[in-house]
């Protein structure tokens, strides 16, 4: 065990220890996770830019991966180098370089002359503040973001939040092949067993409820968004185009016994920063890592032109930049490697989603599986067993990149662990030594390109002082991402600012009740939502599971938008 302590509270990059006849570098994450003290600093300052930092790979350098890799595959050392490491170790420079191609494009979606064409589209939401505290009340909150759901009763009281939750899961089938009026049924459903479990059917005062739809949406109002196009996968007919929140509520009206009044609709980063906030004032931009990867951050007003609502204090407003789609356009074009290439080509909407495609949790494992495909094709390895699992496109799950970068020594228990999952069995320590640092370096390309939007969303934010609220299951799950994120933002910040990552655990929904009472602060209520929803006691602070079943169907509704949001959302597809 080495427990190491540096002057600065923090530990260095890498750590080497001396395992006789092996060489094995660790990063400081793996430190941590055997129990070397890290204590956690509490705003990370802008750090220093030098050419020594240029090259890095999680927590190894460059030369080192090179040197072990090439060291393990040693009789194909012009191989290595060719496909695995000048494809994803980059230099520097061109990350800088997709930095300021991701500035011009943020500047794109706010001028209200570009927007139309504009990959990232920017879209201003109607939250125009972070909690302060004061808000006060009671109210429901439903977070829908694709197969999972949760419904949570959120009571405020002078800053301190009680969270009374039940989670739930939405059929493969009715995300694809469903109707949006099936999909708001289920959804409706979910809510009624919610209210009636906790005896708050047929209530004569109306609950209000804030909905977290974590889909990109042109936003007419604080409680009203038109979706403009399914991203995740998700091909519900007859959502996209049509206002979600008057979905919402007929359904609502079609199932019945409910009093419930829609207040907000936010994205799952607008939620998550709202919660974020909560517990820092710091807070101003919101990240989720997940399936899908997006971030919202707060702008001021007169940087916004396509603001058009009320221009009072306070003079700014949440952007939900819906930066997945960066890259549409082919910019990112020079950075793709022939993996990220064969993966657009058999993804759902290829050319799309460039950025999130190289970054989010649904993509990474299929990147490492190509990696390791390329391999066993090229006769390099693995040509003694291959599976069919291996073989399977989505197969190689990013959950195994977490379980194998969370291995603390060569023993490899939980890379072999994978490897049987995928009927691989037997791998030899050189198989899980490559399996491991394929997983490093496609994780590592990841959070530097993360990293990357981050600073400059850091750098945009009118604060010195800046926490970003981060939820998903990269972050969460992940052993090295956060770490990483920390060492990289400061190589791209251009100003000197103070950062903080802000873990806002299962904040999205809670985030969109939090929107509404901030909304009413601003407006001078006294951050009053409902105060007589009876206590509901024993189940406040607890996730029930659900048990779910499928809701009814019913016919389609016509909700068009006017026609100035159809234009809106013309190009946004
Ligand atoms: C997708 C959605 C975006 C959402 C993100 C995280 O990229 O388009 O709206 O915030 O996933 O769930």
């Amino acid at each position: 065990m080495y427990v190491l302590l540096w002057d600065n509270g923090r530990l260095p990059d890498t750590f080497t220890p001396t395992i006789p006849g092996i060489s094995f570098v660790m990063s400081a994450t793996d430190l941590s996770a055997m129990g070397a003290t890290r204590a956690r600093p509490s705003l990370t300052s802008h750090g220093s830019r030098g050419s020594m930092m240029q090259k890095q790979v999680g927590g190894l350098s460059l030369e080192q991966v090179k040197e072990n890799l090439l060291g393990i595959l040693a009789d194909n050392t012009d191989y290595v180098v060719n496909n695995i490491i000048e494809p994803f170790c980059r230099p520097h420079e061109e990350y800088c370089r997709i930095q300021q191609l991701l500035l011009e494009n943020l500047e794109r979606g706010l001028d209200p002359v570009s927007h139309p064409t504009a990959p990232v589209k920017m879209y201003p939401t109607f939250v125009r503040d972070i909690p302060n505290g004061t808000e006060k009340g009671q109210m429901l909150a439903l977070d829908f973001g694709s197969h999972h759901l949760r419904l949570e009763l959120v009571t405020l009281d002078n800053g301190s939040c009680t969270v009374d939750s039940q989670n739930g899961f939405v059929p493969e089938t009715l995300l694809t092949d469903g109707t949006g009026e099936q999909l708001f049924d289920y959804l409706a459903k979910f809510l009624h067993r919610f209210l009636k479990q906790r005896k708050l059917l047929n209530r004569s005062d109306p609950i209000p409820l804030g909905f977290t739809f974590a889909f990109p949406c042109v936003r007419l109002a604080l409680n009203r968004a038109v979706l403009t196009h399914w991203t995740k996968n998700l091909h519900c007919d007859g959502v996209e185009g049509q206002e979600v929140v008057a979905m919402l509520e007929e359904a609502i009206t079609r199932k019945g016994e409910m009093n419930v009044v829609v207040d907000a609709v936010v994205n799952d980063t607008v939620g998550t920063l709202m919660s974020g906030g909560l517990d820092d004032p710091t807070c101003a931009i919101g990240l989720i890592l997940s399936k899908g990867v997006n971030a919202c951050y707060m702008e001021q007003l007169d940087r916004v032109g396509t603001w058009t609502g009320d221009t009072g204090e306070p003079k700014q407003v949440v952007i939900d930049t819906e930066w997945e789609g960066f890259g549409a356009d082919g910019c990112l074009e020079f950075f793709m490697t022939l993996y990220d290439k064969e993966l657009d080509e058999h993804s759902k909407r290829p050319g799309r989603y460039i950025y999130e495609k190289m970054i989010s949790a649904q993509n990474l494992g299929e990147i490492v599986r190509l990696v390791l495909k390329k391999l066993h094709d090229d006769d390099i390895m693995f040509q003694e067993h291959w599976t069919e699992e291996m073989d399977t496109r989505g197969r190689f799950y990013t959950k195994y990149i977490s379980e194998v970068l969370s291995d603390e020594d060569i023993r490899f228990q939980k890379t072999r662990h994978v490897f049987e999952d995928l009927h691989l069995g037997h791998a030899s320590e050189i198989e899980c030594r490559v399996l491991h640092h394929v997983c490093q370096i496609v994780s590592t390309r990841a959070a530097t390109l993360t990293a990357l939007g981050l600073a400059t969303l850091i750098d945009r934010v009118a604060k010195n002082e800046v926490g970003v609220a981060v939820d998903g299951a990269l972050y969460r799950y992940h052993p090295t991402f956060k770490t990483m994120l920390e060492q990289k933002i400061p190589l791209f910040l251009k100003k000197d600012k103070m950062f903080r990552l802000v873990s806002a655990a299962d904040g999205s929904g809670r985030g969109a009740a939090l929107a509404a009472a901030v909304a009413e602060r601003i407006k001078g209520n006294h951050c009053a939502l409902s105060t007589d929803i009876p206590n509901t006691g024993d189940n406040a602070h607890t996730d029930t599971p659900n048990t779910g079943d499928n809701a009814c169907t019913a016919e389609e509704g016509n909700k068009t938008p006017d026609a100035s949001v159809v234009n809106q959302m013309s190009d946004a597809k």
